[in-house]
């Protein structure tokens, strides 16, 4: 029998893709998201690559009500991926009640109506923001957590321990909590891809925005820090592994694995800002214009992941090229601007 999995923010960029890899693995997906920073043309897109729309389910996981009606809906699924979440770091600083509400808030309906229709198996969406600055490279999934530098980043140390504190309680209930490192580019079809507001914030797609014209020229945050080339170090991952990882975490519940597990998802690879923008330019031929800017306050100079834990126990690992995720991140914006 089909597996059905709710999936929460499921229309935005990581669930959209996570939504193909679920249904090409067999599983039935459906779909909860207010739409507060997606469209559901992203559930189109889905349907473009799979042949199958995801059922929809346009609620706030905020909302206690929809939400109970929204899981009695579909009592049968035997897990939920928790996606939905407000991102934007910068905001987060100026608006955190906002933050706290909405992460938080949205999470524990979740997990309240997950104990009130056994449904018991959940993934969680953190972020290798938690490790801060780490002491050592790459960053374990032992390595200590260091105190958030953002109500977001709060959020999601405090979305692991409320998860924590619930299926020690829970007994039934098993979670994984997966830690991602720089998520990036868009499905190779073209057909789902990162949908940033206004000015982006993240590199990729200002990186794909200033080579399509819109904007005029890249800021590099910092070129003078400690590391190879005196630029920041992170761990860019496809988001199409990291869909994939989705799928071999909740089958690693289904297969019966208890309590609450924890997973790096990275390349174990890093790649400094500027060895990003070359890469970029030689996969696909078009000039990034940028100029060397003050470092960003609040960047941490270097981090990437130790992945061998997901390797080892859920036997899955980052396998997409750079170029190839670098060519699809180029492939969405054209799509993109095509639209515009
Ligand atoms: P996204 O904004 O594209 O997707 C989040 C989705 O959740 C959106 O469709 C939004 O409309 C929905 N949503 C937000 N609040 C909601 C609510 N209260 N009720 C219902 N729907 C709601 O972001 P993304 O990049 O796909 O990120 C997905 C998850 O991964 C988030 O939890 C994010 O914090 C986490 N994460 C992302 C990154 C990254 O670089 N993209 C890195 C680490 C962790
Ligand atoms: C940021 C967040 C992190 C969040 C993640 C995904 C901060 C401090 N961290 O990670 O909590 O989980 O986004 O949303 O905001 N850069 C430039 N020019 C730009 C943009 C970025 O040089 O215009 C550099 C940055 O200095 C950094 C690297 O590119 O070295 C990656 O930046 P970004 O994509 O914003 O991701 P993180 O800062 O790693």
């Amino acid at each position: 029998m089909t597996q059905k999995i709710i999936v929460s923010g499921g229309a935005g960029y990581i669930g959209s893709h996570t939504a193909v890899a679920l249904q090409n693995a067999g599983f039935e997906v459906v779909v909860f998201d207010n739409l507060s920073n997606s469209k559901s043309d992203s559930l189109d897109g889905v349907m473009r690559i799979t042949g199958v729309r995801p059922l929809f389910e346009q609620i706030d996981c905020t909302d206690t009500n929809a939400m109970r009606d929204a899981f009695a809906r579909h009592r049968d699924a035997v897990g939920v991926i928790h996606f939905a979440a407000l991102k934007a770091v910068g905001e987060s600083v100026e608006k955190p009640l906002m933050y706290y509400r909405n992460n938080l808030g949205g999470l524990i309906n979740i997990l309240d109506a997950m104990a009130e229709f056994n449904v018991n198996n959940i993934v969680f969406s953190s972020s290798a923001t938690v490790y801060g600055v780490p002491e050592k490279l790459p960053a374990t999934e032992e390595t200590p957590l260091q105190p958030a530098t953002s109500p977001y980043g709060s959020t999601k140390v405090m979305g692991e321990n409320i998860i924590r504190d619930t299926v020690q309680a829970k007994p039934n209930m098993r979670a994984v909590l997966l830690r991602y490192f720089n998520p990036i580019g868009a499905h190779p079809s073209g057909e789902i891809g990162e949908l940033p507001n206004g000015i982006p914030n993240n590199l990729m797609p200002y990186i794909t925005q200033t080579a399509a014209g819109i904007r005029e020229h890249l800021n590099v945050f910092g070129d003078d820090y400690d590391t190879p080339d005196g630029f920041c170090v992170r761990d860019y991952i496809d988001v199409n592994d990291l869909a994939a990882a989705h799928v071999a975490a909740l089958r690693h519940m289904l297969g019966g694995a208890q309590g609450v597990n924890v997973f790096n998802l990275g390349t174990g690879r890093g790649t400094s800002v500027m060895e990003l923008i070359r890469a970029f330019e030689s996969a696909t031929g078009v000039k990034v214009p940028y100029k060397i800017a003050p470092r960003r306050a609040g960047d941490v100079p270097a981090i990437w992941a130790d992945a061998t834990k997901a390797e080892r126990v859920l036997g899955w690992r980052a396998t997409t090229a750079l170029t190839d995720t670098l060519a699809s991140a180029w492939r969405w914006q054209q799509k993109v601007s095509e639209k515009n």
